[in-house]
């Protein structure tokens, strides 16, 4: 069975090897900035409060752990229903399925698009998640790549997107980041937000929203913006809605799929269809997790505590921005990293080579992504001078230069 397989093409940095190297380096000047994960100031990653007290009850009063439907629990669908496109949803026709983290929904999202429109081209943001391309791979979908984020100066590369953005057509597919995009954290103006509407709507595109850290950004309401002014122009787009930040329930995999179409009858098709793919291969989502989002969500105290909970995560992760960049300011003697504190969300990326990230971890023991990601959720506040220190050490223009242009796509490289 075995004997004529290849191995796989190694990842060298790619973010498992990367988790590895960190594992193994045992300086204690250590700073890990490589996975998306939440930290405290203790290096830990909570579980949220709520999130606690509502798997507590459950697990005292759940009457069994019996199969949920494919579509997944009604409870929980609601519930994220209300949370991604607020409360007056029901003047869209939306419906769903509930799915393995927002990696699962965008899975069966793009097996529907292939299935729907074998000729459709998925485009996706330069830079993008690891994961995206991978994705599309998977379901023999054409792809490309959009302007997004400018390499030397960290801003959005806006009349270049907007030049792009006009020549899409029916067959374009493109995902945008719900809210705080990985890997660069740049925001992006309600403007543009508008524009990308107009554009779905008169160009007949079909937006795919996936969204992995809503609240995490600008607060839960204003983190959906995005997909609710898309959803006010378009008769048709999807979206993948992670619960893994947001909730602290990353190893519990909760996350689910929705289409928004032009009629009941064509949301339940794409439901059914959505559902059906799930059966070869996990057949009925997980639900512990799902569960306890929906107790969450619908207890009104539950609810209050998380948003408040949310709320200190988030401020606390704009306060490590802000010092970041004033460590920066002051090492560098320069406002080149003042992007920093402008972005969103937990990441944000230097402008650094492939080499300097390498020297970085080698020399520092400070450990991002090889395309120049760092964690800025995952910083100790009493690590961030020492932080800042080394990165104007490595980045310094006089010691290795300044980032090529020809960077320009190095995290689209990714192999599954
Ligand atoms: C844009 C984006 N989509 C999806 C995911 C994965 O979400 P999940 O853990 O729910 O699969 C992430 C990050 O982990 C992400 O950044």
């Amino acid at each position: 069975m075995f004997q004529k397989l290849k191995a796989p093409r190694k990842q060298q940095d790619g973010i498992m090897a990367m988790m590895r190297a960190v594992a193994a380096d045992q300086r204690p000047s250590k700073v890990d900035l490589t996975v998306g994960l939440y930290k405290n100031e203790l290096g830990q990653t909570p579980l949220m409060r709520a999130v606690r007290k509502a798997d507590q009850e459950l697990s005292h009063s759940r009457p069994n752990k019996a199969y949920v439907l494919p579509t997944g629990s009604p409870a929980f669908m609601s519930s994220m229903k209300q949370l991604a496109f607020g409360n007056d949803h029901n003047k869209w026709f939306i419906e769903g399925v509930q799915t393995p983290g927002a990696s699962g929904a965008l899975s069966l999202i793009l097996k529907l698009v292939s299935y729907a429109n074998p000729d459709a081209k998925v485009w996706v943001s330069d830079p993008t998640y690891l994961n995206h391309l991978p994705t599309i791979k998977a379901h023999q979908l054409d792809y490309g790549v959009h302007p997004y984020l400018d390499w030397q100066s960290m801003q959005f590369r806006r009349d270049e997107f907007h030049q792009w953005l006009a020549t899409l057509g029916k067959s374009d597919v493109v995902i945008f980041h719900g809210s705080c995009h990985n890997p660069s954290g740049l925001k992006v103006d309600t403007n543009t937000l508008h524009a990308v509407a107009d554009a779905a709507q008169k160009q007949g595109f079909f937006p795919i929203f996936d969204t992995a850290y809503q609240g995490l950004g600008d607060g839960v309401e204003q983190d959906a913006q995005g997909l609710r002014i898309v959803s006010e122009k378009v008769e048709r787009l999807a979206l993948s809605i992670s619960c893994s930040k947001s909730f602290s329930l990353y190893s519990d995999r909760v996350g689910c799929a929705f289409v928004l179409g032009a009629n009941q009858n064509e949301v339940d098709t794409a439901q059914a269809y959505l559902a059906s793919y799930s059966r070869p291969t996990y057949w009925v989502p997980p639900n512990n997790g799902a569960e306890i989002v929906a107790k969450v969500l619908t207890t009104p105290t539950l609810k209050q505590e998380w948003q408040e909970e949310l709320e200190e995560i988030r401020h606390r992760v704009q306060s490590l921005r802000h010092d970041l960049t004033l460590a920066l300011q002051e090492h560098s003697d320069s406002p080149r990293f003042d992007y920093i504190k402008n972005n969103c969300g937990m990441f944000s990326m230097l402008p650094s080579t492939p080499e300097q990230m390498q020297h970085l971890r080698e020399q520092y023991a400070i450990y991002g992504l090889m395309d120049g990601r760092i964690n800025i959720a995952a910083l100790k506040e009493v690590r961030i001078d020492y932080v800042a220190k080394c990165i104007d050490e490595v980045l310094h223009p006089k010691k290795f230069g300044s980032r090529p242009e020809s960077r320009r796509g190095t995290n689209l490289n990714v192999s599954i």
